[in-house]
């Protein structure tokens, strides 16, 4: 167990140990600004004891946005994710950035056709009026690649010490990744080869940006979670790939946001608290009706996603880091033995940001999370937080 308190790099960047704060959307902007509760979520982290705490959503433009209130990387951002580098940097952390493009996934009225690889149903904001996206074209790609490596490049020089680019979870790249929403016909789509390339080109331009001696990781996903899907043997292709282009690490993940949400997750399904926060009346009463019918439950075990992670393990050697149900002393240890050289936890530190402090202590044995999923409601009702610390 000592080792994974041991310092370890990650290009350019040492961190202290091999816990990684996890991006988990904190819901903490005001206009897409981020607010102080945000800074003070991610010191709390990296006094907490992670080595790189993650922030999450980085739109790379304002129709990255799945809905309106979420960041987007520009001017009016920058200045509280400077204040925010340099407080994880005072608490004796580092500090990471997921960027993102929702693609389709889109609530956000402002954009009537939102970005795809291809024309598909968006079965996500249907309810919002935005019934369809808009299939991109190769100018449309290349401003997208520009977005997500000038999003990078000004991180970069405010102090950000990492860059996560999210090609998991169904958003835009995962979308080019998934054989269910890219139905092109060009060098784009089709083949798994075709369907990885503007990822990788994102990737590469990303790359160019901030050097190579900059950490850049990806969210990949071992697989949709369906089939038809990304599957477990096309992350072992893409994994290949990003490997040979250097890439610092990958963080293993799974799911596709408006078909298996809990996928990833695992545990309850706080259905209340989402017919609650439905952003408008038809979606709030289809929620109620075909909730318990459209999402699906998946059971929580510890390590959900080790043995598929053991699986591309075997394929690279490139930094890796595990994700999923990591809650234990023993959990963690199983990591270690299979060879993992990072490990990520999201819901055992919004818990407590403590978590870690305490297992090195001695102090526990396992985290208090239920895994009640209560976090995701309250991440739209101003800020995610733990409802079992209210009790
Ligand atoms: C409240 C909440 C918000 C999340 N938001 C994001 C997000 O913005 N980006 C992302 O890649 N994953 C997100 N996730 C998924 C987590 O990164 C992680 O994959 C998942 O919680 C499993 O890890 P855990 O068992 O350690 O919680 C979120 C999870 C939770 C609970």
């Amino acid at each position: 167990m000592k080792e994974v308190f041991t310092s370890r790099v990650l290009k350019s960047t040492i961190l202290k140990n091999a816990f990684i704060k996890t991006a988990t959307f904190e819901g903490m902007y005001k206009d897409g600004i981020p607010t102080q509760k945000l800074i003070d979520l991610h010191t709390a982290m990296a006094k907490g004891g992670v080595g790189l705490t993650t922030v999450s959503y980085g739109a790379v433009s304002p129709d990255a946005r799945s809905f309106k209130h979420q960041m987007v990387i520009n001017e009016q951002s920058l200045p509280q994710l400077k204040r925010l580098a340099e407080s994880v940097h005072q608490a004796g952390g580092k500090v990471s950035i997921q960027l993102t493009h929702c693609g389709y996934f889109s609530k956000n009225t402002a954009v009537k056709r939102p970005l795809a690889p291809s024309k598909v149903f968006n079965e996500y904001g249907c309810l919002s009026g935005i019934w369809f996206s808009k299939a991109m074209t190769k100018a449309d790609m290349a401003q997208v690649a520009e977005h997500f490596a000038n999003a990078a490049k000004v991180l970069q020089d405010i102090g950000f010490d990492a860059i996560e680019l999210h090609m998991g979870h169904g958003y835009l790249l995962s979308q080019f990744l998934s054989p269910w929403t890219n139905k092109r016909k060009d060098a784009y789509g089709g083949s798994l080869e075709n369907r990885v390339r503007f990822p990788l080109e994102v990737y590469q331009k990303v790359a160019e940006k901030v050097g190579k001696d900059f950490p850049i990781l990806v969210k990949l996903n071992l697989s949709d979670g369906f089939k038809g899907g990304f599957s477990l043997a096309d992350c072992q292709y893409v994994a290949k790939k990003l490997e040979n282009l250097g890439c610092a690490a990958l963080v293993l993940s799974g799911g596709f946001t408006s078909r298996t949400p809990f996928y990833l997750m695992r545990g309850a399904i706080p259905l209340r608290g989402m017919i609650k926060n439905g952003t408008s009346l038809a979606e709030k009463i289809t929620m109620a009706l075909f909730g318990p019918f459209i999402i699906k439950k998946y059971k929580f075990t510890p390590n959900f996603f080790l043995e598929q992670a053991k699986t591309i393990r075997k394929t690279v050697k490139m930094p890796l880091v595990y994700l999923g149900g990591v809650d234990s002393k023993t959990g963690i240890e199983k990591i270690v033995a299979a060879g993992f050289e990072f490990i990520a936890l999201g819901r055992p530190l919004i818990h407590d940001p403590n978590f870690l402090l305490k297992l090195k202590a001695n102090e526990i044995e396992k985290s208090g999370c239920t895994r009640c999923n209560q976090c995701v409601v309250e991440m739209d009702r101003g800020g995610v937080r733990c409802v079992i610390n209210d009790k």
